[in-house]
C-alpha cells in the first residue's frame, strides 16, 4: 500500500529478513524485535537474499577458472561493478573497486594519495575518515566542528585558502552517524575544486538513505558498506577517479593484482601490477559480496530512493514529534533541529546513563538501539558539552548508576525496513521508561550495561 506525502508517492516499509523474529525479555516474555539500530548494520533486504541463495549453486571463482560457473561468476562480478557505477551515477571513466567496508575504501584511498598530499577533515567524522590519513608522510588537517553548513563551507575555504599549492584532498561525510543530518557535500566539493583539492564522500551513511550521483554532486571518490546497504556479504566500494588508483602501489600485493612476474637474474622477481579494479582487488574476490550489494542497488533503484526518502521523512518525524514530548530528552544536533537528516538521531535522557538506557530498552522491550560514542569521540564529545580533549568512553561507566551523568548518547537508526510501529514502540518505551524508570535493576559487566539477574 501506498501513501503520498508531498507529491511523492511514499512506498511500504521494504521487506528484510529478521522482520519476524522474537527475542526473550528479561521477563521470560518473548516480543518481535525492534531493529533500530540500521545506522550500524542494516538487515538484509529479502530480494538481495533471494538473489544471493538463486546464484549460491552456481558460485564459483573469479578471474581465475576455464570452467563454466567460473566464467559465469566473473561475468556476474564485473557486472556488479556496472550496476553500481549506475547506482552512484559514475562518470565514463571513473572505476569501481569492491573493498570490504568504507573503512577499507578510505585506508585504501589514504594509501594511494601522492607524497605531500595535504588532508582535510573535519573533527566530527566518523573515525574510519577521521584516522586513515596520519603516519603516512601526509600532513593532516583537522577542522573544527561547524555550526552550520554555511560555517562549514567558509572554514574549509579558509583553511585551503591558507594551504597553498600541491596535492590536496577533503574528506566528507554525506550524512552524519550520530546526527543524521545531512553535509554540504556539493557546496564543499566546489570550494575543493575551486581551491585545485580533490574530495572524497564517505557515503556509509548517505548511499542507503538517499540518492548519490557522483556527476551531481562532483566529488571525486565515493566510499560505502554493503552491510549498511543490506547487503551484508563482507564487501564495501571505492569508487571515482582513476588516475591516483593507476599510479600508486596496490593496496594488497599478491594474485589478481599482478598482471606479469618474472624472476630476474639476481633472485628477485619483477611484477607489472595491474592498472583499473584489479590493481587493488588482489586476491579472490567476494563475488558474492559484490552481487548482493549491485542487487541492492537494484532494489533501492526500483522501489525509487525519492519514495523510500520521503517514507523516511514521514518517520524522522513522528520520532522528533514523539521525542519532543519527553522534556527529559535532549536531541543532539549540529546544525539545528530543523536541518534536513536521514533516519539516524541521537540523544541523550535527563537523569539517565545512556548504557542504561539502551540496555532497558533492549531487555525490557525488545527493542535495539546503540548507545555510546558511535565512533565519533570527538563529535559526540562536543554535542555533550563534555571537556574536549578528555578521551571519549565506550560502554557503560563503571558503576553504571541510574542518575548519573551521561558520558555517552543513544542511538536509534532506521531505513526501508522499518514499519512505523517499531517507531510507535520505540516512543511508548521511552515514555514509560522516563515515567516510571526500569522495572529491574541493571550492572555492569565488560562494559555493557545488562539486567541485574542474580536477585
Ligand atoms: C559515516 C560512517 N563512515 C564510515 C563508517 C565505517 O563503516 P564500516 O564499519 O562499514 O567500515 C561508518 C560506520 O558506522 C559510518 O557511520
Amino acid at each position: 500500500m501506498s501513501v503520498v506525502a508531498r507529491n511523492v508517492t511514499v512506498c511500504s516499509p521494504l521487506p528484510v529478513l529478521g522482520s519476524g523474529v522474537e527475542v526473550p525479555l528479561v521477563s521470560g516474555e518473548k516480543v518481535t524485535y525492534a531493529a533500530l539500530d540500521y545506522a550500524a548494520s542494516a538487515p538484509a533486504l529479502q530480494r538481495v537474499w533471494d538473489d544471493v541463495a538463486a546464484y549460491a549453486p552456481y558460485y564459483g571463482s573469479v578471474h581465475r577458472g576455464a570452467g563454466y560457473l567460473s566464467q559465469l561468476s566473473t561475468d556476474l562480478f564485473e557486472q556488479s561493478r556496472a550496476t553500481v557505477a549506475e547506482f552512484l551515477d559514475l562518470r565514463e571513466d571513473d572505476q569501481v573497486v569492491f573493498t570490504r567496508a568504507t573503512t577499507d575504501s578510505l585506508n585504501l584511498l589514504a594509501g594511494v594519495l601522492p607524497s605531500g598530499t595535504r588532508v582535510f577533515a573535519f573533527e566530527t567524522e566518523h573515525h574510519a575518515s577521521l584516522l586513515p590519513w596520519p603516519g603516512r608522510g601526509l600532513e593532516v588537517a583537522y577542522l573544527r566542528a561547524p555550526r552550520s553548513p554555511h560555517e562549514a563551507v567558509a572554514a574549509l575555504d579558509a583553511a585551503l585558502t591558507a594551504a597553498g599549492e600541491g596535492p590536496k584532498l577533503v574528506c566528507v561525510t554525506g550524512a552524519s552517524n550520530v546526527t543524521g543530518e545531512i553535509w554540504p557535500v556539493a557546496e564543499l566539493a566546489a570550494v575543493a575544486h575551486a581551491h585545485g583539492a580533490r574530495i572524497v564522500l564517505d557515503a556509509a551513511q548517505l548511499a542507503p538513505h538517499h540518492r548519490v550521483s557522483v556527476r551531481e554532486l562532483d566529488v571525486d571518490w565515493v566510499a560505502f558498506s554493503g552491510h549498511k546497504l543490506y547487503a551484508p556479504f563482507g564487501a564495501g566500494v571505492l569508487a571515482g577517479r582513476a588516475d591516483w588508483l593507476d599510479e600508486a602501489e596496490p593496496y594488497l600485493a599478491g594474485g589478481g593484482a599482478s598482471r606479469t612476474v618474472a624472476r630476474k637474474t639476481d633472485g628477485s622477481v619483477a611484477v607489472e601490477w595491474h592498472r583499473g579494479p584489479a590493481r587493488h582487488e588482489a586476491g579472490s574476490p567476494n563475488v558474492i559480496g559484490a552481487y548482493a550489494i549491485a542487487s541492492a542497488c537494484r532494489a533501492l533503484a526500483e522501489a525509487g530512493l525519492d519514495s523510500l526518502h520521503a517514507r523516511e521523512q514521514l518517520l524522522i518525524e513522528r520520532l522528533r514529534a514523539g521525542l519532543a514530548e519527553v522534556p527529559e530528552v535532549r536531541v543532539l544536533t549540529l546544525f539545528g533541529e530543523d536541518h534536513p537528516r536521514v533516519g539516524v538521531l541521537s540523544f541523550v535522557v535527563q537523569g539517565w546513563n545512556s548504557s542504561h538506557f539502551a540496555a532497558a530498552l533492549s531487555a525490557e522491550y525488545g527493542i535495539g538501539v546503540r548507545d555510546g560514542l558511535f565512533c565519533a569521540h570527538p563529535l559526540v564529545r562536543t554535542l555533550l558539552g563534555g571537556e574536549e580533549t578528555a578521551p571519549g568512553e565506550c560502554g557503560a561507566p563503571e558503576p553504571s548508576l541510574p542518575g548519573e551523568r551521561s558520558l555517552n548518547a543513544i542511538r536509534v537508526s532506521f531505513g526501508a525496513g522499518t514499519p512505523e510501529e517499531h517507531v510507535d514502540r520505540f516512543l511508548a518505551a521511552v515514555r514509560e521508561l522516563v515515567g516510571n524508570g526500569s522495572a529491574w535493576s541493571y550492572r555492569t559487566e565488560g562494559g555493557r550495561c545488562v539486567p541485574d539477574t542474580r536477585r
